[in-house]
């Protein structure tokens, strides 16, 4: 890794942690009605979207090492779309934990710190792993974001809205993954994936 990209990967750290992100799109809960939620199902909205928040946090360290390493310039270019709906989707994330009264994870430069990591190891072993990581990280997100669209509660319509959006999102970004040649994970690597991510939930959850 060369100074500049030294830099980039520095700057990237930092305004994903630290700064408020911003979205190029518009929010998909802009226009939507805020629901009359009751104490306890706001404090559950605000931790799911923490969760999420969390997620994106990741998808950040994880685009960032793969615009990194990636040595196809089309897949690069590719990547670096899908890096930008990323940002949207932090940045909505984030604005929705706000008007819940809530906070983003204390633990974010620990998630990204290690996120990074991973898709640094994977950019090692070459493009056909990295997008594979990358491929079955996107559909593991789509897997959870279903998961909290059935726990989200029914009337918070402006939640709903986001996750929604990112789940669309993260198929397609799934499926730019496979299309530049994604290689499928080994069933071991994937299960210890789906684990960490449990942790990570977990954790989010409340820190
Ligand atoms: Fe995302
Ligand atoms: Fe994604």
């Amino acid at each position: 890794m060369n100074l500049d990209n030294l830099i980039v990967v520095f700057d990237n750290s930092l305004r994903t942690v630290f700064a408020p992100a911003r979205a190029a799109r518009v929010n998909p809960a802009a226009d939507l009605p805020e629901a009359g939620l009751g104490e306890a199902e706001k404090r559950e909205a605000e931790a799911l979207m923490r969760v999420n928040h969390v997620g994106e946090v990741c998808a950040q360290a994880l685009y960032q090492g793969q615009a990194l390493t990636a040595r196809n310039p089309e897949a690069k270019l590719a990547l670096e779309q899908a890096a930008r709906e990323e940002t949207d989707h932090l940045a909505w994330c984030e604005s929705r934990i706000h008007e819940l009264g809530g906070r983003k994870s204390l633990l974010n430069p620990l998630w990204y710190a290690g996120s990074f990591a991973l898709g640094a190891a994977a950019g090692v072993l070459g493009d056909k792993w990295n997008l594979g990581f990358l491929a079955e990280t996107e559909r593991q997100v789509e897997a959870h974001l279903d998961e909290h669209l059935r726990q989200l509660p029914e009337q918070d319509a402006k939640s709903r809205a986001i996750v929604e959006q990112m789940k669309a999102d993260e198929i397609r970004h799934a499926q730019t993954a496979v299309h530049y040649g994604a290689a499928e994970l080994p069933v071991p690597v994937k299960a210890a994936m789906r684990g960490m991510s449990m942790i990570m939930k977990r954790v989010a959850h409340r820190i």
